[in-house]
């Protein structure tokens, strides 16, 4: 039934998503907007990267210095308090959200796709600045059933991060609820949270 309603939504706002497409042309600040209206170029990667200790994520995951840094500051406090939030997946190059998309795509078709992943260029994942977190399960999709993902709702925006896709908001962010998805944004987490807005209504 939720899958049905997307659809609908998705092809009532087709005309809107991935129309009049703006691009980002090497951006170094923390607080922009990649959407399905807001591509970045496909040889885009960040100059700042670096690689997250893999005490807190999977091997190899890199994000922006600043992000990285507070993310590690993030799961260490979460571990003092019980909780382990463990990086599953960072920054992707425009290639790989690319592949990530077409395999939806096949798999599920483009409908589908189109409601979970982002077609290349648009994913904030190519911003490095955006986390998939789960506990220590590594099960991502039952992420918000775990006491993890109650700890990072009320705590992210104390160290800069936002959940990015919340319930509800598909009209808007054009993607489903995503609850282990975490975008880092800088000083304005705050804000944005206290407003319960999502990061394109805060800024329009
Ligand atoms: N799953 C998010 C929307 C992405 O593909 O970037
Ligand atoms: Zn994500």
């Amino acid at each position: 039934m939720e899958k049905i309603i997307y659809i609908l939504l998705l092809i009532i706002l087709e005309h809107d998503f991935y129309k009049d497409v703006n691009t980002l042309y090497y951006p170094t600040s923390y607080d922009y907007i990649v959407n399905k209206n807001n591509k970045l170029t496909s040889d885009f990667i960040p100059n700042d990267l670096e690689i997250v200790d893999d005490t807190f994520s999977l091997e190899g995951r890199m994000l922006r210095k600043k992000a990285k840094d507070a993310f590690l500051d993030m799961a260490k406090q979460a571990k003092k308090e019980g909780y382990n939030i463990i990086l599953v997946s960072a920054f992707r190059t425009y290639e790989y959200q690319e592949e990530l998309y077409n395999n939806y795509k096949l798999e599920k078709g483009r409908n589908y796709a189109d409601m979970c992943s982002a077609r290349a260029g648009h994913s904030e994942h190519q911003t490095g600045l955006a986390i998939d977190v789960s506990d220590n399960s590594l099960d991502y999709d039952n992420f918000e059933s775990t006491k993890e993902f109650n700890w990072m709702i009320n705590n992210a925006y104390k160290y800069g991060f936002i959940l990015r896709y919340p319930k509800g908001k598909f009209h808007i962010t054009g993607f489903k609820y995503e609850p282990w998805h975490f975008r880092y944004v800088g000083d304005i987490a705050k804000d944005i949270y206290e407003s319960r807005l999502t990061l394109e209504e805060f800024f329009s």
